[in-house]
């Protein structure tokens, strides 16, 4: 039987009955606008300007150097950690804010290495988030000719996990085709081979609901700036299981990881637990950006946002079947929802003059190479009229070609 056409009066009743969607008016949204890429960079919290300008000229302004101890500048690395810990179900001092997700990523496999000093093959996908890869090449560089990055296919990954491998490093949600790993078996079959599991939740962390401690897992990176909602270049997070802290000597041995950086003795000691995984004096302004956005997200049930996830992409999927149909798009990520994050990406031979002509109409997605349209679905703040319009706008540009004039095929710097 033919399912029933979805219309724009059902998207508004789902709206009525979304229990997320008081946190929309918590975010300063532009009027008019349809923003479906919080996966790359999240909206901003209506409640960060003004905690800014508190830290800003409060304590920047007035507290000066005191500030460290008085506002507690000094242990804002781990107070947000230990936030961002419960949104990925790790255990209390398991969670560090520090730095950015590349640079945490040579962390983590630093540690990685340590731990398993016999083996050195860093198992990854090639399709893999070019950063990750870039780092671990640079990483078996630094140490010489025996380790190496072995990059492969991802339905060749579980297959490749061997007793060779010191360290399987992949992303849980992946940044082109949305998707998504089952985070507990690949642990489990990294551990049954004697590596290290290093999951990247640059996609994941606020997207998609994480229970790493109940994975096993031992080494997560992720980033502030996407699903967190902790604005622009905000710094990254990291996870390091307990049951690895003391044997973690780390490779970027910086002061603020020193056991008593104030003692400034010659020597390096690391600090207990994870906060020697910190290495130099972290940005306070963007550490209070992040922490509003991370408060906002703890405010709203997991659960909830994972299944209103779920629902808006399924619906963006649905009505692009509905609609799309006739315009030669390709679905990217998985139908299956179980195996999806909270994007859903299609391809297109004119994926980068279609992504401008619609960001043009007020509905913001990206483009990322060669010809993917790619779409975020937040759940604090998007609404399912949003999808509908979204995927109306597609077909409407569609429609009229209007994707072929000459002002949308030109290339910008970030796409
Ligand atoms: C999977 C993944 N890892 C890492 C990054 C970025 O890392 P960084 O914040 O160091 O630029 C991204 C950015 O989109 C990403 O998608």
């Amino acid at each position: 039987m033919p399912r029933a056409k979805i219309t724009r009066g059902d998207c508004e009743a789902l709206d009525r009955s979304d229990r997320l969607s008081a946190f929309r008016d918590r975010f300063a949204l532009p009027e008019n606008l349809i923003y479906l890429d919080g996966n790359s960079l999240g909206a901003m919290p209506k409640a960060a300007p003004a905690r800014i300008a508190e830290v800003v000229e409060q304590e920047w302004g007035n507290g000066l150097v005191r500030s460290w101890n008085i506002h507690g500048w000094a242990g804002l690395q781990q107070r947000i950690g230990e936030k961002i810990g419960r949104l990925i179900g790790a255990r209390p001092g398991e969670t560090l804010v520090a730095d950015s997700t590349s640079v945490n990523l040579f962390k983590m496999l630093s540690v990685a290495l340590q731990v398993r000093p016999d083996r050195r093959i860093i198992l990854s996908e090639s399709s893999n988030f070019p950063t990750d890869l870039y780092i671990a090449e640079g990483m078996a560089h630094l140490l010489g000719k025996h380790h190496q990055l072995r990059a492969l296919a991802s339905d060749a990954i579980e297959g490749a996990i061997d007793e060779h491998v010191a360290v399987v490093m992949l992303t849980h949600v992946n940044y082109r085709t949305g998707r998504m790993w089952d985070m507990a078996r690949i642990t489990e079959r990294a551990h049954a081979h004697g590596a290290i599991m290093l999951w990247d939740l640059a996609h994941s962390a606020g997207a998609v609901k994480l229970a790493l401690h109940e994975a096993d897992v031992d080494l997560a990176v992720g980033c502030g700036y996407k699903y967190l909602n902790g604005g622009p270049g905000a710094p990254a997070f990291l996870f390091i299981a307990e049951r690895l802290h003391a044997l973690v000597s780390p490779a970027l041995s910086g002061w603020f990881g020193h056991a008593d950086p104030f003692a400034f003795e010659p020597g390096y000691r690391p600090a207990p637990g994870i906060a020697r995984a910190a290495v130099g004096t972290p940005p306070i302004i963007s550490l209070a950006a992040l922490e509003v956005g991370v408060d906002l997200m703890l405010e709203a049930s997991q659960d909830e946002m994972r299944r209103k996830s779920v629902a808006l992409s399924s619906l963006f999927i649905d009505l692009a079947d509905q609609l799309l149909g006739a315009f030669g798009f390709t679905l990217v990520s998985p139908r299956e929802a179980a195996q999806r994050g909270s994007q859903v990406c299609l391809s297109h031979p004119s994926a980068w003059p279609t992504m401008q002509a619609l960001i043009a109409h007020g509905v913001i997605g990206d483009f990322r190479a060669p010809d993917i349209l790619r779409f975020g679905f937040t759940p604090l703040y998007l609404r399912y009229v949003d999808v509908w319009d979204a995927v109306m706008m597609l077909s409407a540009i569609m429609e009229s070609r209007e994707w072929t004039h000459a002002k949308y095929q030109v290339k910008a710097a970030v796409t």
